[in-house]
Formats: structure tokens, sequence, C-alpha cells
């Protein structure tokens, strides 16, 4: 069954039934002020950084799930009764309820005994608020006396405190309200500098104590005052501080009345906090100028202009026409979309990432730049520099990294020892896409330490060297706390309740290797010799490939199992991933991997191990982690095994890894099988089922429940996810083919064989390529030629005469 259908001329989501299996979301804001908004309005705001800087509340796993959010009522002053239009929180018997999901903004609305009301939220570009723009009609015969009343609920900004530390919090809470506008001030006349407010564009009445609001024992589906049909202008002294607005709404029959409401952020200068300086008053000097602006329904709807017009530029970077419409939009619109959420909030935000737990991820940013260098290449340059700059004099990583300070996050602290290559891979991407080969030469720091300054390009050579300083009894890379799967934490042995996995290593960490770093080592080994090789630097480059034949030869002895590729070595040397195995016999990471770096192509052992995926691994759901599940718990193996089976990293359906067969699939050649396991976890193909799927039909989601659970093909965990970049990064670069490359656009398709072709419009390094593939043949071999001229191989020269616009032909035969 579905809840809604996608509008793809609108770039939309339209959700049509509010009761969705979960929350369906979207984000609001791209820049420094962000939101979370579900289809019935629920969700908070926040400034940079989710935790720090929380603007407004948000409950986590509450009952129903999802409650608190950017509440609008209405009551009918004739009947007396009141509604909300968003459905929640009241879940009135609303008609034609209606959200639409769309680019950096959420319309919600219904209907409700004739009177309508609509309203669009989104933040500005380069402002830091949110609009909220709201439009009531009335539909009756008879004129209409309404009220309407905005609210949210401020949170005293660090969100962690706030949700815990009551016995201060109770009596810190501050506000002013001025010229109708309210300001939360909490703890502004101590140590912070910024405030946040709420204004309304035809004030009236007002209050901001949330139990004036509610009242006693109530929620936010039974305001006092929203009953009562009147605000009481109260004013906050400790306890909660909320922002809520009244309007006094009369329409004649047809009329329509527009309101806006604005949430926003501000900073002053320290020695500007006040005033009058000296007093305690909030000095709104700079920021009343921004409320105004945006109140004025004008001022308002160009900010929505110039918003749809930032995302048509930015998604028009790619756009493709292929025979199948769930391609079309998930490439045009919604994948696309979802790699700028990850590039945002890494996993820090969403309804599954709580904003208060994980900063950014170094191996997740990273590998997230895939997915969004071509649409915001500067803004991935400065990303990779903080980056590099948290990587440790060892060549290592933390592991994350706090976005408001940039720096690495000492709790969780460093040695995954995947980790330092995922640079090399982000660094090359960026590379491919820009051509700017400058970014080698920045200097950047070690550990966030002034005067430890080295070329970015030296961090790639410590970040491979890092690798060959750890390799196990093997010679195969050693694991540290984890690989890309975090679960699989082989130096842990945790018997004690509520320890990490991840930060837990109670084993000297010498003897458990990993199969999967090893494929990984060898991918970035190649990137890293063919930047060394451009850059001229010859001897490092053979050093370099030197390194990778070495492994390479390492993982043909101890990293094959017969017919795949083995998975790891636990600290008893004894194997993960081998038929020898009980349980967890084969594995996805280590042969995606390495058949995507093209490990095996020449002696079949990549065709062996893409088989044995089909064989033991793949699902119509997708394709699990790893078979058979583990039963039980496994001191040695750690997480992986303490999921029940099927879901997470034991035998789920992990759709970030999935790609990585796909592209291996396209490394052998075969279109059908890699455009076959991209349409089983392609949300939009799997829209149909969303009650069993139950997130949302337009982003992927980290992890489906695979063959094992009992609940098998239901879905968790959308949005921040390194499925996003792995996903389209797959179908754009290795399935369509269109590759960016270190001389320049590669066009190598591996598609299915009953497409007749498609079209491609691709801007690159300031050209536009106009892209026109056709299939005459079965295969994939293909023969191009640029503004009619043929060409010789897979990649289109850059123009020296200035041309910006090429046209491009590919013939398959
Ligand atoms: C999850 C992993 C995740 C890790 C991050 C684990 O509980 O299963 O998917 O990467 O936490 O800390
Ligand atoms: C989610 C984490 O964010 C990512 O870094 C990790 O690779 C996967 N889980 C698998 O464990």
């Amino acid at each position: 069954m579905k809840y809604g259908y996608f509008d793809d001329r609108n770039r939309e989501y339209v959700i049509t039934q509010p009761d969705t299996p979960l929350p369906w979301m979207n984000y609001l804001g791209c820049q420094a002020y962000f939101g979370i908004i579900s289809n019935t309005a629920g969700g908070y705001s926040f400034y940079r950084d989710a935790r720090l800087r929380r603007i407004s509340r948000y409950r986590y796993n509450q009952v129903p799930f999802d409650v608190g959010g950017r509440y609008i009522y209405l009551r009918d002053d004739d009947s007396t009764e009141f509604w909300s239009p968003s459905w929640q929180p009241t879940q009135s018997d609303i008609l034609e309820y209606t959200c639409r999901h769309g680019m950096g903004y959420t319309t919600i609305g219904s209907s409700y005994k004739g009177i309508e009301a609509y309203t669009r939220y989104f933040v500005p570009l380069d402002e830091n608020l949110e609009i909220w723009q709201l439009s009531v009609t009335n539909h009756r015969s008879t004129r209409a006396t309404l009220k309407g009343f905005a609210s949210i609920e401020f949170c005293l900004w660090d969100a962690q405190d706030d949700a815990t530390n009551f016995q201060r919090n109770f009596n810190t809470g501050q506000v002013e309200v001025e010229d109708g506008v309210i300001y939360h001030k909490t703890e502004y006349r101590e140590r912070r500098n910024h405030f946040a407010y709420f204004g309304c564009s035809a004030p009236s009445r007002f209050d901001t104590q949330r139990e004036t609001f509610l009242g006693r024992y109530r929620g936010w589906d039974r305001p006092k005052s929203v009953e009562a049909g009147e605000l009481t202008n109260s004013i906050a002294y400790g306890w909660s501080p909320i922002g809520a607005h009244q309007v006094n709404i009369e329409l004649d029959p047809q009329e329509t009345a527009q309101f806006v409401f604005v949430l926003g952020y501000h900073e002053n200068p320290v020695d500007k906090k006040f005033d009058p300086p000296g007093s305690q008053i909030v000095n709104k000097r700079t920021v009343k100028p921004v409320i105004a602006k945006y109140l004025s329904p004008a001022g308002a709807d160009a900010a929505f202009e110039k918003l749809r017009q930032y995302w048509e530029t930015t998604l028009g970077i790619l756009q493709v026409q292929t025979p199948d419409a769930h391609t079309n939009r998930m490439v045009n619109i919604w994948n696309a979309y979802q790699c700028m959420a990850t590039f945002n909030m890494s996993r820090s935000a969403s309804f599954y990432e709580s904003g208060i737990g994980r900063g950014l991820g170094f191996r997740d940013s990273n590998q997230d730049l895939l997915g969004f260098v071509h649409m915001v290449p500067s803004r991935a340059r400065e990303r990779i520099l903080d980056l590099a700059a948290t990587q440790l004099p060892t060549g290592g990583a933390y592991h994350q990294y706090q976005p408001l300070t940039k720096r690495g996050n000492n709790d969780i602290g460093g040695g995954f020892n995947d980790d330092p290559h995922w640079l090399i891979v982000g660094v090359s991407a960026y590379l491919k896409e820009t051509g700017d080969w400058s970014i080698l030469d920045e200097p950047v720091q070690y550990d966030n330490e002034p005067g430890s300054e080295e070329p970015l390009y030296e961090h790639l050579q410590r970040s491979f060297n890092y690798t060959l300083e750890r390799l196990g009894p093997h010679g195969l890379p050693l694991i540290g706390r984890a690989d890309w799967n975090d679960c699989l934490n082989l130096n842990c042995f945790s018997d004690t309740p509520g320890q990490s996995f991840q930060t837990t290593t109670n084993k000297d960490g010498k003897v458990a290797e990993s199969v999967f770093i090893a494929g990984l080592f060898v991918y970035a080994g190649r990137e890293l010799a063919a930047i060394a090789e451009r850059r001229g630097l010859e001897a490092e480059a053979t050093k370099y490939i030197g390194e990778t034949e070495k492994m390479l030869a390492v993982i043909n002895q101890h990293g094959w199992d017969g017919d795949w590729f083995l998975r790891a070595y636990d600290d008893f040397g004894a194997k993960i991933g081998s038929k020898e195995c009980e349980e967890g016999r084969v594995f996805i990471e280590s042969n995606g991997f390495c058949a995507l770096a093209g490990i095996g192509l020449d002696d079949g052992k990549a065709l062996k191990a893409m088989n044995a995926m089909r064989k033991h691994l793949a699902t119509p759901h997708g394709i699990v982690v790893q078979q058979p599940a583990y039963s039980r718990y496994y001191l040695q193996l750690g997480e992986i095994s303490s999921y029940p089976p099927g879901y997470k990293e034991n035998a789920g359906i992990f759709c970030h890894v999935n790609p990585w067969v796909m592209i291996g699939e396209t490394r052998l050649g075969r279109g059908d099988a890699a455009f076959d396991y991209y349409t089983r976890i392609n949300p939009s193909a799997r829209e149909e089922i969303s009650d069993l799927h139950r997130c949302e039909p337009y982003v992927y989601a980290q992890m489906i429940a695979g063959k094992d659970a009992p609940t098998f093909g239901e879905a968790k965990n959308s949005w921040l996810t390194g499925t996003a970049a792995w996903n389209y990064y797959a179908i754009t670069q290795w399935i369509l083919g269109i590759r960016t490359s270190l001389s320049g656009l590669e066009i190598a398709p591996v598609i299915p064989q009953k497409w007749s072709g498609f079209t491609a419009k691709r801007v690159f390094r300031g050209v536009t390529y106009s892209i026109a593939v056709q299939r005459k043949g079965p295969g994939n071999s293909i023969a191009l030629t640029v503004d009619g001229e043929p060409v010789a191989g897979n990649v289109i020269p850059i123009p020296t005469d200035g041309r910006k616009d090429v046209k491009v032909t590919g013939i398959l035969s």
C-alpha cells in the first residue's frame, strides 16, 4: 500500500495519509540553521550543532513516536472546535490532508469543516531562521471567525543537558517579549551571546510559559489556551519557555488570509550583548530588520523563490533520462538530495540519530563526499581540510569530530583501522571532480595542533603508511577496534553490559586482521599512486603500487577461501567468513570491496565472489551482510553477534554495502545483475510495499531486515547513512558509467541488456556535457563521438578551445 505519490515535476513527495507507518521526514536548511520536520509537523531546529545549539525541544522515543514540533492550531470561534491542520497533535478528522516534502521545504495542511489551511516551512538561504507561511481559506458559504495559534517549545540549548539536568534547568528559563516578538534568552545573562526568537506577522496575544499554554496534566493535543480561544500573555520564569502566538482571523466566503511566523537564532558580539549597555535587555538592533523582512509575505515568497533556484542549479549538475522512472527520480531528485543531507548532518540528527550522540564520522564524511562533491565542491574542499586536520600524527584518525569545534572527539578516540584510507578515497573523489590539485599543497595540522602543519598530500601518505605499520601475522592489516563494520569488534571481548563495543579494547590487537581493510588498502593505494604519478612523483607511485602488489599476494594466499574472499581472522587467528565457520561463513564487505577494487578480475576470483553473493546472500529485498546469521553472542566477535539474526550488522541488508556488489558486477560487465541489485533496494521501487518497508519511499534507509528476521523487508534508520552516497555513486558512475577521473569525464556504461540507451546532462569542470548513449549490441564496449568527432577510449578530453557545451554520443555494441 502507498501513502502518497511522487510529484517529479515539482520535485516533491506528496503524502496523502497522515498516519504513515513511521514519521516520514524532511530537512529544512542547508547551511548553518537546520531543522527536521515530519509529515505531521513534528521535529526540531538547531544552529550548526544538534546537541549544543538546539533551538527547539523534541523528545525522542515518545509515545506516539512523533510529538513535539512546529504546531499550528485553528479554532472556530462559533463552534469552539479546534484542530491541527497538520493532523498532529490533535489528530482531528481532517479532510484532504496533504504533506508535500520538497527540496528544503515542507508544506502541510488539510481542510476541516470548510476551512482549508496549509503551512509552508522552509529556511531561507543565508539566514539563521525558518519561515512558517500559513494560509487559511474559508470555503464555507458564511463568514468564519477563527483564531490561529502557532507554537514552539524552546530547548535550553544543550540538548543533552536539557533532557537530564532538571534541578538546574527548571530555574534558568528566561524570555522577553517586545513588539510582538518572543525572545528566548535562557543563559544569555551569563555565558551565552545567542538567543532565539519567534515572531508573527499579525501578533495579538501570546504565551511563553508552557504550563499556562497547555494547562495542567495536558499535552500538545489539547492546549488549554487553544481550547479557551485566547492566549494569556504569560511570561516564563524558569520551567519551560515556549513561544505561542495568537492570530485573529475573520474570513468572508472564499477569502484567504496569510500569516507568517519566523523562528530564528541570533548571536551578538560579546561587547554588544545588552541594549542599553549595562542593562540585562537583549540587544535586538541587528536582528529586528531581519525579522521584519521575512514577516512580510513578499519577503518570505522571495526567499522561497531563491531557495527553489538554488536546488534547480544544484540538482542540474547531473540529470539523467533512462528507461526506468525509479532511477530517474532517485538520481535527479531524491538520492542527490539525500546526499546533501548526509553532507550537512553526517550522522547527527534524524529521527534515528538523536543529535546528541555522534559527531561527524571520519569514515562516514569521507565516503559521503562521493555523493555530494559535484554539488558543492568548495564546501567539499573545506570538509576535507577539516577532516584531515583531525588526523593524528600516526596517520590514524579520530573516529569522529565535533562540528562546532572541528576537533577530534576524545570520548571515542581512534583505532578503527580502516578510517585513514577513506581520506584518500575522499580526496581522490575531490580531485577527479574538480581537477583542483592545489588542495594537495594545503598546509594541514595534525590533531589540530598549531605548528604541526604539513601539506595534505603528506597526510595521505601517512594514511597509507598507517596500515603498513600495522600488519598482522598473515601480513593482512590489523583490524583495531573495527573496520567498516563497526560491529566486528575482534579485540573487544566485552562481557559487561552497557560497555560500548566501539570504545573498548581489551586485547592488545596484534592478531585480529581484516581482509576488508586489505581490499581497501589496495584500492586506496592505487588511487594514491595515480595521484602521485600525476604529480610527477614516479618513484613514489612505484612504491605504492609495489605495496599494493604485495598486499594482493597476501590476499591471494591468506584472504581467499576457495569460492569467496574471507572476511577476517579473529584474535585467536581463526577464520571469519570461511566455509570452515559454522555461522558467518560468507560476508559481503570483503567480497564487494575486493571486486569493486578490481581484485580478482584477472584470475576468476571476482567472478566467483560475485556468484557467491548471489547464491548465499542475495534476497528479494537486497543483499544481507553475512550468512548464516549469528544465533548467539560470540565474545570474540563483539557487537555483530549482539543483534538478533537478520538485524543490523548481524545479517541485515546493509544498503550501504550493496552498491559495492553492484559495482563489482559492473566490473565483471554484468549490467543486468548490477541494475537488479540496484532496484531491489531503490526506495522508489519499494513504494508499493510501504506497509512492509515502513520508512520513507523517497530516501534510503541504512538497513532492511534480512531473511533471518521475522520482519524481513522492513527498513530502519532512514536518511543519514553512507547508503546515499554509495548508491548514487554506483548508479551514476558505474552503471550509467558517467565517471569522473583524474584526466576528465569517462563514459563507460554497464547498463541492462534491455535498455535501448539513456541521455544525461552533466556539468563538469565548467563544461556542460549533453550525453546520449544508444545500445546497438549486447555488450559494454562503447564508441564515443565528441561534437561529432570520434574519440578513442572512454575519456572525453576537456575542451581547450573554450567550448562550454559539448555533445557526446556513445554507441554500445
Ligand atoms: C551500529 C553501527 C554503528 C555504530 C556506531 C552500532 O551500534 O550497529 O551500525 O556504526 O553503532 O557507533
Ligand atoms: C554506521 C556507521 O555510521 C558506519 O561508519 C559503519 O560503517 C556502518 N554503520 C557499519 O557498521
